[in-house]
């Protein structure tokens, strides 16, 4: 293997900055090629990251021997596309959140993935940022006992995207595939992956993007567009696991909140912990309740360190010196999850798989 690992990275918008910063600072890591279907923005972070290639077509990037893995950071509906064709040409792929649109494409990609032997790793960032990996030590200790309930909520009052994330065909959904995954992910992963058994949720659109409202800012996409919005305002669900855990779970683009909230809880037999807003313990000695703070660096999810630890993870997943934490087939049973929530917010029933 050559000293450094040869990066690509396609898609040169929003959060590609934080693959390009990461990457940049990994000194195993060397950033050979960007792509983005905008020639101007791919070429303005090439120049910033001394980037030597640069493309529109992520095909043609990809026949070049000499890229051995690659980040997408595009829009969902990219994803599986893309992904398959990096696997086939022999990359080992880091993909952002969602893994893709739909299960059909999921199973593609992992069918990619075990053809080609090589390694995709969903991005699903929060299982590498610190609170995440100190709370797990816990878990895998047994401090919490069973994990049998996890409620997690992502609400912004005001924060529709636009462009892209406000069109179906091009993201696949709303909050619940967008901020839902990442919150219904780490609660998932904290209780141990459980196999699910049921679905039931519903989704909302009653307001609208409100890209009516003044004096008050919001995230947006590289593309801003508040003309086309067909994705849900809310999204609530119960998801019911085998093993008799439930987890429930909202998020929204927007709702008539006092404020924005971001929390995810885990309760178990012998104690509790809260990951957001604030790592927290929760426990009991000698018939008496503690709530304990952990005293580190960052209580929160701190998105620089995170994506770091999470980059700096894959480079060595490239250079075959670990496993990766975020496999294909985590992606697929999450978009199990994300997809059966739309089928049973639509058909007002529950799924079962
Ligand atoms: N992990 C996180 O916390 C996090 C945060 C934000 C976004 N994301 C994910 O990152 C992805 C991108 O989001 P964003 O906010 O950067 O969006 P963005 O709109 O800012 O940027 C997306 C870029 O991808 C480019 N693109 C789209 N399709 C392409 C293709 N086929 N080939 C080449 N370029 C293509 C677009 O031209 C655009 O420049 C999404 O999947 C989103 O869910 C993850």
């Amino acid at each position: 293997m050559s000293q450094t690992t040869k990066i690509a990275v396609v898609g040169a918008g929003s959060i590609s900055e934080s693959h390009l910063k990461s990457y940049a600072s990994n000194p195993q890591a060397e950033l050979y090629a960007i792509c983005d279907l905008n020639e101007e923005r791919a070429r303005a972070k090439a120049e910033k990251y001394n980037i030597p290639n640069v493309y529109t077509d992520y095909n043609e990037m990809l026949k070049d021997p000499a890229i051995e893995a690659i980040s997408i950071c595009t829009w969902n509906n990219s994803h599986a596309p893309i992904s398959i064709a990096a696997l086939n040409a022999g990359k080992h792929v880091l993909c952002e959140k969602p893994l893709c649109k739909t299960v059909e494409e999921a199973l593609a990609v992992q069918e990619a993935v075990r053809r080609s032997g090589k390694t995709l790793q969903v991005g699903f960032v929060r299982r590498y940022a610190s609170n995440t990996r100190i709370v797990k030590e816990y878990i895998d200790n047994g401090d919490f006992g069973e994990l049998y309930y996890a409620k997690a909520t992502c609400i912004r009052r005001l924060g529709n995207p636009g462009g892209w994330f406000s069109d179906i065909e091009r993201s696949g959904g709303g909050p619940l595939i967008d901020l839902g995954v990442h919150v219904i992910d780490l609660c998932w992963y904290l209780m141990g992956r459980p196999k699910v058994k049921s679905v039931s949720g519903n989704t909302y659109r009653k307001l609208g993007n409100r890209s009516n409202v003044k004096n008050l800012s919001y995230y947006k996409a590289a593309d801003y567009n508040a003309e086309h919005n067909d994705v849900e305002d809310l999204a609530n669900a119960v998801i019911r696991f085998e093993n008799g855990a439930s987890l429930l779970v909202d998020v929204s683009f927007t709702l008539h909140a006092k404020k924005d909230e971001i929390s995810v809880k885990l309760f178990g037999e012998k104690g509790g912990f809260e990951v957001e807003p604030e790592l927290a313990i929760v426990t009991e000695k000698y018939d008496t309740i503690l709530n304990v703070t952990p005293q580190v660096n960052n209580l929160s999810f701190d998105f620089v360190s995170g994506f770091q630890d999470e980059i700096d993870h894959f480079i060595g997943v490239c250079r075959g010196e670990r496993e990766t934490l975020s496999p294909v087939e985590d992606g697929v049973e999450m978009m199990k999850i994300l997809c059966g929530i739309y089928e049973s917010a639509e058909k007002g029933v529950e799924v079962r798989f």
